[in-house]
């Protein structure tokens, strides 16, 4: 492969800012960052670059719900968003929003240069609209009977039932999702990109080398069917960016979204130095590359190449789209516990087991990709711990104890090793076109020839024969130069193991260029274990916690997007009943039975009051006794299967170890009215 230094700007479809992070979007990011990896380790340039996708009325709706802004919703979102993909170790080189001072710029200078040359028109259309939200309904959020087979609260534009696509107004008894309130139809101008003024350059961009074969031949269907105008734009009240002379109207979150793309690039070019300028310009010698999931591809091969187009701007190089991951067979079940959100994987499991399984499946197409337990837990034990980890661990110890770490100066099977770098350029070249699995096949194959030495040279035998010394240390010392290797190769799916492992080998980090050249007298630090193995009660445990209501199991910066809605409203005259107290937590105790519940005795300085809170998972009772908190006083006393309760403690967070029992300052006396 010729090594002339590419420069890349890689992009990974943007996660919409209105729920967590699960592990069928983590294909995706994981399949990006492999990729970005490789080139990374090749001394490409390579840049990598996502955001939130935070506008649109889903957006503003659940900001609503939750009764914050959507500024404030799409923070937090960011945030944990952010967490999420570190945790997983996506390497961004920028994580940046489409609610951006960047994306609103370049969102009008691409819209602003479209119109200049003709591409956009407007005209009136009608459309369904909520008369008591006083906003106008997207498809999704209106609900009736399907037309065709009559299943009933069926979405706006297809059935669930029967598999029918049709358009919303032929729905039977529709009511807005909003406010329940039945839909009228009204008018109202709309803004369209005439994607058909491109149809001669698209049709020409789909031959090229830019899509998968397959996805182009979808994309052919779509050319038949005619290419229709695009509605970009949506009516106040719309999360998003007002479009330039249109008071009111916004643009559709689909237009500003692949933009923010670029918006995200212009924030790190602006701070790391790179010239985006240069970068988007039409005749670029630069790469542009977006991974997208399929079910988006419409927009990324038809709408985004125009809108560059119109706009001047170079056109994307390559869109790499895959499948959708499956959990053992199936669509990703909340009841069944396989809607596993990024989150709760990482409380139990490392990342990088997902990252190897997920490499072990993909390849260049967009087949579904299933994520079977079983399989995933076999692998990960037999491949990673079994045959990679072990590797370092059989030759390590007798390095480190009898050579004081110091590598042999040769060789000891030049052949077996040259067997291994000889892969190097094959391994590269499946990285680079995607066929992970195949890579990973590739490595492993290698991983059992290394095991296969040493079970044959067996210097476990050999270290306890009369002078055996410098065998022992050279067999081992090929092990180790072995294992470099294919740590080397698998850094791009597993990065933190081989920082681990490049401490251990005492080695700057490992590049692609340098890896012919074995270690030879080198001296190596102590091997710590790099893995351990996947355990059945591990992924029980995630199932179970995937189970879960969701505001039971959130991280702490999760937590504000999943704050519950304002309950209904109460009169002063109902907030003045409750009698809050300062009360002394004069005893606390486990109850035998209980998994949630600790037993408290309480000093509201008129009497002891006996209350059971579900506190449990948050405090142990030693921790509490001596301690002020509020209570509700004049709560009736309830009985409960452990006893009497009267009266109950303010708690606040999202549950579990993250729940926090109000702790008023000192100075504050049992009995004291809390107002
Ligand atoms: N916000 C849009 C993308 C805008 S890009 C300019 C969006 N967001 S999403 O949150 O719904 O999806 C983000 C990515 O995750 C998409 O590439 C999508 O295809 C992918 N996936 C979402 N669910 C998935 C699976 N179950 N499996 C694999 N990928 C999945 O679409
Ligand atoms: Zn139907």
């Amino acid at each position: 492969m010729a090594n002339t230094k590419r420069q890349i700007l890689v992009t990974n479809a943007l996660p919409y800012a209105n729920g967590p992070i699960h592990i069928g979007h983590m294909l995706g990011y994981i399949q990006a960052d492999i990729w970005v990896r490789y080139q990374k380790m090749r001394g490409h340039d390579c840049h990598f670059v996502c955001a939130d996708d935070a506008h649109g009325t889903p957006i503003m709706l659940k900001a609503q719900q939750l009764g914050i802004s959507p500024e404030a919703m799409i923070a937090q979102m960011n945030e944990t968003h952010q967490a999420d993909f570190a945790d997983f170790a996506i390497g961004f080189d920028n994580y940046h929003s489409t609610h951006s001072e960047e994306n609103r710029q370049l969102s009008n200078q691409i819209y602003l240069a479209n119109r200049a040359a003709g591409h956009i028109e407007s005209r009136i259309i009608s459309q369904a609209y909520d008369p008591v939200k006083e906003m106008f309904l997207p498809d999704r959020f209106i609900r009736g009977e399907c037309p065709k087979c009559d299943a009933a609260d069926q979405y706006g534009d297809s059935c669930e039932v029967c598999g029918s696509t049709y358009d919303p107004t032929e729905l039977k008894n529709p009511v807005s999702a909003v406010s329940g309130a039945t839909p009228i139809t009204k008018e109202s101008e709309h803004y369209f990109f005439k994607l058909g003024n491109f149809e001669s350059l698209l049709r020409e961009w789909i031959q090229g080398d830019h899509l998968q074969a397959e996805v182009g031949r979808k994309l052919n269907e779509w050319f038949d069917s005619g290419l229709q105008d695009w509605d970009i734009s949506r009516d106040a009240p719309y999360f998003g960016f007002e479009i330039p002379d249109a008071p009111n109207k916004f643009f559709y979150v689909w237009l500003d979204a692949p933009i923010g793309y670029l918006a995200s690039f212009k924030n790190y070019c602006d701070r790391s130095g790179v010239d985006f300028d240069e970068f988007m310009r039409a005749d670029s010698p630069t790469e542009m590359v977006h991974f997208i999931g399929k079910d988006i591809i419409y927009f990324h091969a038809l709408f985004w190449p125009a809108m560059l187009k119109g706009a001047g701007f170079r056109l994307p190089n390559r869109i790499y789209a895959h499948g959708f991951l499956t959990v053992d067979g199936k669509k990703m079940s909340k009841s069944r516990g396989t809607f596993i959100k990024a989150r709760t994987y990482l409380n139990h499991l490392n990342p990088e087991y997902l990252r190897y399984y997920f490499a072990a499946k993909l390849n260049n197409t967009i087949e579904d990709i299933d994520l079977n337990l079983e399989d995933f837990q076999n692998r990960i034990n037999a491949d990673l711990v079994g045959k990679v980890v072990n590797i370092a661990s059989r030759c390590a110890g007798f390095i480190n104890k009898r050579f004081a770490g110091q590598l042999s100066s040769s060789l000891a099977d030049e052949t077996l090793f040259k067997q291994f770098t000889d892969q190097t350029e094959s391994i590269a070249k499946r990285y680079d076109q995607r066929e992970f699995a195949q890579a990973m096949r590739d490595i492993m194959a290698l991983a059992d020839k290394a095991n296969q030495y040493i079970d044959e040279q067996k210097p476990w035998v050999l270290a306890k024969e009369e002078g055996k010394d410098a065998e022992v240390q050279a067999v081992c010392s090929m092990g180790i130069n072995l294992f470099r290797l294919l740590i080397a190769y698998l850094k791009p799916v597993l990065p933190r193991t081989a920082e681990q492992a490049e401490a251990f080998l005492n080695i700057a980090p490992l590049q692609w260029a340098d890896l012919a050249t074995p270690l030879l007298g080198h001296t190596i630090a102590a091997f710590k274990p790099l893995m351990t193995r996947v355990e059945q009660e591990k992924i029980d445990a995630i199932i179970e916690e995937s189970k879960e209501n969701m505001t039971a199991t959130v991280a702490p910066a999760q937590a504000a997007t999943n704050i519950e809605p304002v309950a209904e409203e109460i009169q002063f005259d109902d907030f003045a009943k409750i009698d809050l107290r300062i009360a002394k937590i004069v005893n606390a105790e486990h109850v035998e039975g209980a998994d949630k519940l600790l037993k408290l005795t309480l000093d509201i300085g008129l009497d002891n009051r006996q209350v059971f809170a579900g506190i449990k998972s948050a405090y142990a009772p030693e921790d509490l006794i001596g301690k002020l908190t509020v209570m509700v006083a004049n709560l009736a006393p309830r009985k409960m299967r452990f006893g009497l309760s009267e009266g109950m403690v303010l708690a606040a967070g999202p549950g579990g170890k993250d729940l926090f029992i109000l702790n008023p300052d000192a100075g504050a006396l049992p009995g004291m009215r809390v107002k």
